[in-house]
């Protein structure tokens, strides 16, 4: 007789684990992903006319919106202040071709989400969008585990993450103080934007190591959690499937053992 009872409930309990399991597959339609814009950040930012405009010239803020919707690892995007433009040698941004221009805004974007604290482990060079055929792009990092500094260079500048605009996977956009220049583009190979001499130097001396490809993700890197807010109202409805699985769970055996004592 009580075999009649349980048998029901087993499979009562199979559907909650089933519909839990879905739950992890696919949250439901009542989270959509907040739109990622990266116009809207950089406004909320106040002192980026310049890459505002540069990015929409170029159309890269489109190609950044497809990228952030279709990309596993997300992006990083290193944000230019109006301040860094002006340091430029006047004339230099109209110097450049379109592609040149497009060159130079995706040699801000990396093609992964760092965190502040996963740059500590992430290995250098890291490579850029602006790599191709043309090359590899890439820039370095450095930490310091007595400051929160976290230093961005390309050989031909150095220049500390001065904020965070915005730091959430799988986007993160960081004010800095300097337009991250290429040595590429920049460096002494470079006639019209050739640095004072001793930075060229140094750029040049710099350049010769020769850029290991693997940028591969560190494991720890993974362990990472997306903190937005559809992760959490799954992992609500997650907890939810949990706790009613354990309620059934419970009762179910509590009704097996009254009827097991009855019996
Ligand atoms: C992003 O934000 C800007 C300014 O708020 C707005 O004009 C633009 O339409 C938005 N883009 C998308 C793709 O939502
Ligand atoms: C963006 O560029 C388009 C042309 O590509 C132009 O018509 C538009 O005014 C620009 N918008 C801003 C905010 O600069
Ligand atoms: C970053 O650069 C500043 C000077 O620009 C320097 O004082 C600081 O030590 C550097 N930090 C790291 C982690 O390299
Ligand atoms: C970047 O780091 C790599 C590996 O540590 C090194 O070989 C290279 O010279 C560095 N480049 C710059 C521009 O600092």
């Amino acid at each position: 007789m009580a075999c009649h009872t349980v048998l029901p409930l087993l499979f009562l309990l199979f559907l909650l684990a089933m519909a839990a399991t879905a739950d992890d597959v696919a949250p439901g339609p009542t989270t959509p992903p907040p739109e990622l814009n990266l116009t809207n950040i950089l406004e909320n930012g106040g002192q980026y006319t310049t890459l505002l405009r540069l990015l929409n010239a170029t159309r890269i803020t489109e190609q950044i919106t497809s990228q952030l919707k279709n990309s596993y690892d997300g992006l990083t995007f290193f944000a230019p202040n109006d301040n860094a433009f002006t340091k430029l040698k006047a004339g230099t941004l109209n110097a450049l071709t379109d592609q040149e221009q497009i060159q130079l805004l995706l040699y801000h974007v990396l093609p992964r989400y760092y965190s502040l604290t996963t740059f500590q482990t992430a290995s250098n060079p890291l490579h850029t969008e602006a790599s191709g055929p043309g090359g590899m792009y890439s820039v370095n990092v450095s930490t310091s585990t007595t400051s929160p500094l976290v230093n961005v260079s390309t050989g031909v500048v150095d220049v500390p993450i001065s904020s965070t605009l915005f730091a959430r996977f799988p986007f993160a956009v960081y004010s800095v103080d300097d337009v991250l220049q290429p040595p590429q583009m920049f460096g002494s190979s470079h006639k019209a934007f050739a640095p004072a001499p001793g930075q060229a130097a140094a750029a040049a001396g710099r350049q010769k190591g020769v850029p290991k490809s693997d940028v591969a993700a560190e494991p720890s890197e993974a362990v990472e959690e997306p903190e937005g807010s559809s992760t959490n109202a799954a992992a609500a409805g997650r907890g939810i499937a949990v706790w009613l699985t354990t309620v059934i769970v419970l009762g179910g055996m509590a009704l097996f053992l009254n009827l097991l004592v009855s019996a």
